[in-house]
């Protein structure tokens, strides 16, 4: 198959298929800086009880993963640190990222959660710090992650939940553009849209609930029931495949091991031009989990505190 130009408009390095060996779903993807980010991670959303999430990253990272996307607001920074120092995996080979809660944005606010993190996570340096949501003070809280970038504290700074119009502005008034936008994506939200903006300004979409988290029974939609007969895989394979044609990181959660190494054995089928244009039509062009275009979810979001 060679380099897969994808959607997203960048290039995957070497997405040619074989055998999955762990590594071999390592491939990944440049990011404006040079820094390369793994085309697959393992997310830790509501896995919120300690112990669980220590073992989860474990095993994540015992089966391949080597990107752990987690955040302040996830309540599990120290249990990702400690399963990561825990794992024997050297630290350069992983790919670390955690987010900043709209409490904290502001400047000075920002550098503290930062420090927070860090304690939490144990880490000494972290590979991506976004944003995580397009709300409170987040010019400000911009500025002190371009600092923490500028320092060497964090490999590279994104965002999170930015529609095209607010990532565009931000991109337009500062001196680093971000580097990622982690934003809603699967089948039935392809955010179209927002992928080609962000492809205009060289900023990597990373896919959030990229099995659209369960919902609308995903999982036996006859589509996509009917695509993973035709390769002899299962449906959640074929969504994540479908991600890494479309050239966008995605970073599925489960807290099964059986399906942590499914979800990673990706790389030994290519879906054909026609079954990538059958999950085309799959999309309803909004979102059923979240609207961040709601009054409500401002209100709601800014609402939430995570600590005193
Ligand atoms: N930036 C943001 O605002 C934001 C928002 C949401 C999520 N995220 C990040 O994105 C990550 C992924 O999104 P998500 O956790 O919301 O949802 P997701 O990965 O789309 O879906 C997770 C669900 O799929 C199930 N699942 C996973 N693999 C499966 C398989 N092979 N077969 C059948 N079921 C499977 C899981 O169940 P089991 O555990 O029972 O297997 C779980 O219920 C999060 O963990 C988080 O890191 C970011």
């Amino acid at each position: 198959m060679g380099n897969v130009k994808s959607s997203a408009g960048q290039k995957t390095d070497s997405m040619e298929t074989g055998e999955n060996t762990g590594t071999d779903v390592m491939t990944s993807v440049k990011l404006r800086n040079g820094v390369q980010m793994p085309m697959v991670g393992y997310g830790v959303f509501q896995i919120t009880d300690g112990a669980q999430c220590e073992q989860c990253v474990g095993d994540a990272i015992a089966a391949g993963y080597r990107m752990i996307d987690t955040a302040a607001a996830y309540y599990n920074e120290e249990a990702v640190g400690k399963a990561v120092r825990a794992s024997g995996v050297d630290r350069k080979e992983l790919f670390i990222t955690t987010k900043l809660w709209v409490q904290d944005a502001g400047y000075d606010s920002t550098l503290r959660a930062f420090d927070e993190s860090m304690k939490r996570l144990g880490l000494s340096h972290l590979d991506l710090y976004l944003i995580h949501q397009p709300f409170g003070d987040y010019y400000s809280a911009w500025r002190a992650m371009e600092r923490l970038y500028q320092e060497g504290a964090v490999r590279a700074i994104g965002v999170s939940n930015f529609p095209p119009e607010r990532l565009v502005d931000l991109c337009m008034n500062q001196e680093i553009p971000p580097m990622v936008d982690q934003i809603e994506i699967h089948p039935f939200f392809h955010q179209q849209e927002a992928v080609r903006v962000m492809g205009s300004y060289g900023v990597i979409p990373e896919a959030w609930g990229p099995l659209s988290e369960g919902q609308k029974d995903i999982f036996h939609h006859k589509t996509l029931v009917k695509i993973a007969e035709n390769h002899g895989k299962t449906t959640a394979q074929v969504v994540l495949r479908w991600h890494l044609q479309r050239g966008i990181p995605a970073i599925p959660r489960t807290v099964h091991k059986e399906r942590m190494q499914e979800n990673l054995a990706i790389r030994d089928f290519v879906l054909s031009e026609k079954e990538m244009e059958m999950i085309d039509a799959m999309d309803i062009g909004h979102s059923e989990i979240i609207d961040h275009r709601c009054f409500c979810t401002a209100r709601q979001l800014n609402s939430v505190k995570i600590h005193d």
